[in-house]
């Protein structure tokens, strides 16, 4: 018989960007399939609501860890906490997305945010991995994006992270599959959240906006089944034809245009 959620992933589940958005919803479904939760930000004050509200509603343990993620020493924070604790689920997804032409970000920001969306996932899937290795069972997510699949102008460098998150996990999924540990790459489409709505992205007909409920229950759903996932059906044909009809720079040229119709207008369409 296959193991329910909590024996597989449980007890303890390690959600990094759990302050609102997509990582909030993540705790929240994971406390809901029976899992305590370590709850990580830089937001002490979010972190503590989401925390409280946890507790009161699904009757878990939670922990909180207000850090920011782009430290080099995040491992040595986080392990006063997490030593005592078994983290059989691993959720990537702490991300830092700025619509922006590329040369318009300075250089701090930039590597900042490769810091938190690439470097800080990779630390803590090899730190959990080894031990869920050792223990034979469990997970990690890695929150990528559609944006992985092409390059995509005024995101450039966040594509770049969201493109190597992804690979990494696929990389994983097929390593660490003999000891037990399912790793998933999760792109998640446009979905309404704070991040979201910071770049202030006008009304495109062409996109489909998916709430976080159902976004996060797919990446659950398909967590010890694939590789990786594109969120949503319609994101998924649309990538599979696009694939399947059009040579890449013609690929790269419609997603980027359309970045530029729903963030900009940042430029002249090439
Ligand atoms: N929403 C979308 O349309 C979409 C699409 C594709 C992929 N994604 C990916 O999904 C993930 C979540 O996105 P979201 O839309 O939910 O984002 P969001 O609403 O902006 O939330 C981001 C989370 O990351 C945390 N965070 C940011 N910088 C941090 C840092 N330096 N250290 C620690 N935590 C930090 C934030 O908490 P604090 O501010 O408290 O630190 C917050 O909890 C990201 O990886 C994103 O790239 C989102």
């Amino acid at each position: 018989m296959k193991p329910s959620f909590s024996a597989k992933y449980g007890p303890w589940a390690f959600i990094t960007g759990a302050s609102r958005g997509l990582g909030a919803e993540f705790a929240r479904q994971c406390a809901e399939r029976g899992l305590n939760v370590i709850l990580v930000a830089t937001n002490t004050e979010m972190l503590k609501a989401q925390s409280e509200s946890i507790q009161k509603d699904f009757g878990v343990q939670t922990r909180t860890i207000a850090l920011d993620l782009s430290r080099e020493d995040i491992l040595q924070h986080i392990t006063p906490i997490t030593g005592s604790l078994e983290v059989g689920l691993l959720v990537n997804n702490a991300g830092v997305s700025k619509v922006s032409p590329f040369l318009d970000l300075p250089l701090d920001r930039l590597v900042k945010q490769l810091h938190v969306n690439a470097r800080a996932g990779l630390m803590l899937a090899h730190h959990f991995g080894k031990k869920m290795a050792e223990r034979g069972k469990g997970g990690i997510i890695f929150l990528s994006s559609a944006s992985a699949m092409y390059g995509t102008a005024y995101s450039a460098n966040y594509a770049g992270t969201k493109a190597y998150n992804l690979i990494l996990a696929e990389s994983l999924w097929y390593e660490l599959s003999p000891y037990g540990v399912d790793v998933l790459g999760f792109m998640a489409g446009s979905t309404k959240t704070p991040g979201w709505d910071a770049n202030t992205p006008k009304t495109a007909r062409f996109v489909k906006v998916m709430d976080v409920k159902p976004t996060v229950t797919e990446a659950l759903k398909a967590l010890g089944k694939h590789p990786s996932r594109i969120a949503g059906i319609t994101n998924r044909l649309g990538y599979f034809l696009m694939g399947k009809t059009l040579p890449r720079h013609r690929a790269i040229r419609i997603v980027s245009g359309s970045m530029d119709k729903m963030f900009g207008p940042f430029g002249d369409e090439v």
